[in-house]
């Protein structure tokens, strides 16, 4: 299976809040942005730079930039609790949207919005925050192909083995970063242990 699973003690610290069920969406929100921040620093480590001369306040010195664009693609609604974190660390992105919905007895994503901004070259970051079945994941990153994209990874915050494998075998160049692979899915194709539904944790649509 290929999948990045980020090692890092905060990386699991915040993971585990966001687990607690008693987190509560104001809290959650924040957490969600902390966690894709660190994910995107993986997410983007091989990254082209530019080489070119700045001029500090004593002297010249050697400096970067980067040399790839970003293009940054929420799948809605869920994806959106990742996107800030990007806009702050990559503020020449452009923003892609695709709305998918699973629909709540078949786990089968119903596809109801897509915007995208020119692809051409650029490093396309998927953001969903659950990879359960794939089926949504798949389907973003088919759009995605044929808009043209050909560097993309998929940031997620939590992954399940079916997902992974599915997105390995239908697309095995997109690189998958994520904070946990977890142990699989229930019968109404839920992550477990996971962390529930990420879009009403974030957004306090869930029971209560
Ligand atoms: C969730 C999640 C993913 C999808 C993952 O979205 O954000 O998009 O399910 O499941 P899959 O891998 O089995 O396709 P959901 O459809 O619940 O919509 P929402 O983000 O609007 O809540
Ligand atoms: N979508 C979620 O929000 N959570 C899951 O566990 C699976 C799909």
């Amino acid at each position: 299976m290929q999948i990045e699973v980020v090692q890092h003690p905060l990386v699991k610290h915040i993971l585990t809040r966001l687990r607690d069920a008693s987190t509560e969406p104001a809290q959650f929100r924040a957490l969600a942005r902390q966690l894709t921040l660190l994910l995107a620093v993986e997410a983007t480590r091989d990254l082209p730079v530019r080489e070119h001369t700045v001029q500090t306040p004593l002297e010249p010195t050697k400096g970067h930039s980067l040399a790839q664009p970003i293009v940054a693609v929420p799948i809605l609604r869920a994806g959106l609790g990742m996107l800030e974190a990007i806009t702050e660390l990559f503020t020449e992105v452009r923003v892609g949207y695709i709305g998918l919905e699973r629909d709540e007895v078949t786990a089968v994503a119903r596809a109801y919005y897509c915007k995208l901004p020119p692809i051409g070259e650029s490093r396309v970051l998927l953001l969903d925050p659950m990879l359960a079945t794939g089926g949504s994941a798949a389907q973003a990153v088919e759009v995605l192909v044929n808009a043209g994209a050909r560097d993309i990874v998929h940031i997620c915050v939590v992954a399940a083995p079916e997902g992974v494998r599915l997105l390995n075998e239908r697309f095995p160049q997109v690189r998958i970063v994520a904070a946990s692979l977890d142990r699989g899915l229930n019968d109404r194709k839920f992550i477990l242990p996971g962390l529930g539904d990420f879009g009403d944790r974030l957004y306090g649509t869930g029971a209560r």
